[in-house]
């Protein structure tokens, strides 16, 4: 039986664009036909249920809570479905539930729902929580979302040495230039350089959109407007190359 691929989304520094780029690659994944689960891994201030404005009821904590106390029944009970095939399992409403959670759950939770899926999306904050660091051992890739600056080229730089050190394949980095209007201070050798690696991909910076709070505020996902998807094809071409590169095996 084909088992889930798992990806975490994460950073070096807040902000860089991790949960836009979750939810627009499992748009592409699901355009792909793949069964993709998203699970909002930010415990303290994930957003991911607010910007899909999701109606839910049982989080992250709550299976936590379950598993912990041998009163977990099946997992569909944390997950809600979004539109055209992507389920949610999403983040506490009360931050104050995060430090709760106990890493040790989440390769169960995983376990539950490998079956049932062809991706699991990690979408996390850009601490080295125990949390986060449990879920790079159960991913297949973990992805950085990188914006062009000198902290976080520091801080990539770091990460790249650590992976290195500990021979890692895993780390796939982003170069998300679609945040904001001012183009980058670096070019793309002096990143490389800085890093000492190599960027895998970048979302062009025509994919930054003026009313982006708007989307949020309908709750809807860049990708899944058609009108977003021709008016931005270079960066609806390379989620569907991440896409199709991350589902080759799948
Ligand atoms: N394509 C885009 N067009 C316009 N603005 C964008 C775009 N993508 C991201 N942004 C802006 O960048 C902000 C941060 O994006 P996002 O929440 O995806 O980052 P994040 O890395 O998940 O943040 P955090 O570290 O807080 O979880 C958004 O709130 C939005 O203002
Ligand atoms: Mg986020």
């Amino acid at each position: 039986m084909k088992k889930a691929k798992v990806y975490t989304v994460t950073s070096v520094k807040g902000g860089t664009g991790k949960t836009t780029f979750t939810l627009n690659l499992a748009v592409a994944m699901r355009l792909n036909k793949k069964r993709v689960l998203v699970i909002d891994l930010d415990a303290a201030a994930g957003d991911i249920a607010a910007r899909l404005d999701l109606t839910y009821e049982k989080n992250l904590y709550n299976c936590y809570e379950d598993i912990r106390n041998h009163t977990f029944d099946q997992v569909e009970n944390y997950i809600y479905p979004y539109k055209d095939g992507i389920d949610i399992l999403p983040a506490p409403k009360d931050p104050r539930y995060a430090n709760k959670i106990e890493s040790s759950f989440l390769p169960y939770l995983l376990s539950k729902v490998s079956l049932k899926y062809d991706a699991v999306l990690l979408d996390t904050n850009h601490f080295l929580s125990a949390l986060n660091l449990l879920a790079f051992d159960y991913s297949d890739k973990i992805l950085y979302v990188i914006n062009n600056d000198c902290m976080n080229l520091k801080g990539m730089r770091t990460m790249s040495a650590i992976f290195e050190d500990m021979q890692s394949d895993k780390m796939l980095i982003v170069l998300n230039e679609s945040t904001r209007k001012a183009t980058g201070e670096y070019s793309v050798g002096d990143m490389r350089n800085i890093m000492k690696r190599e960027i895998d991909y970048r979302i062009p910076q025509s994919f930054y959109r003026k009313n982006f709070d708007k989307y949020t505020r309908y709750g809807k996902i860049l990708l899944m407007d058609k009108k977003v998807r021709n008016n931005c094809k270079k960066a609806f071409k390379v989620y569907q190359a991440i896409a199709s590169e991350l589902c080759k095996e799948v």
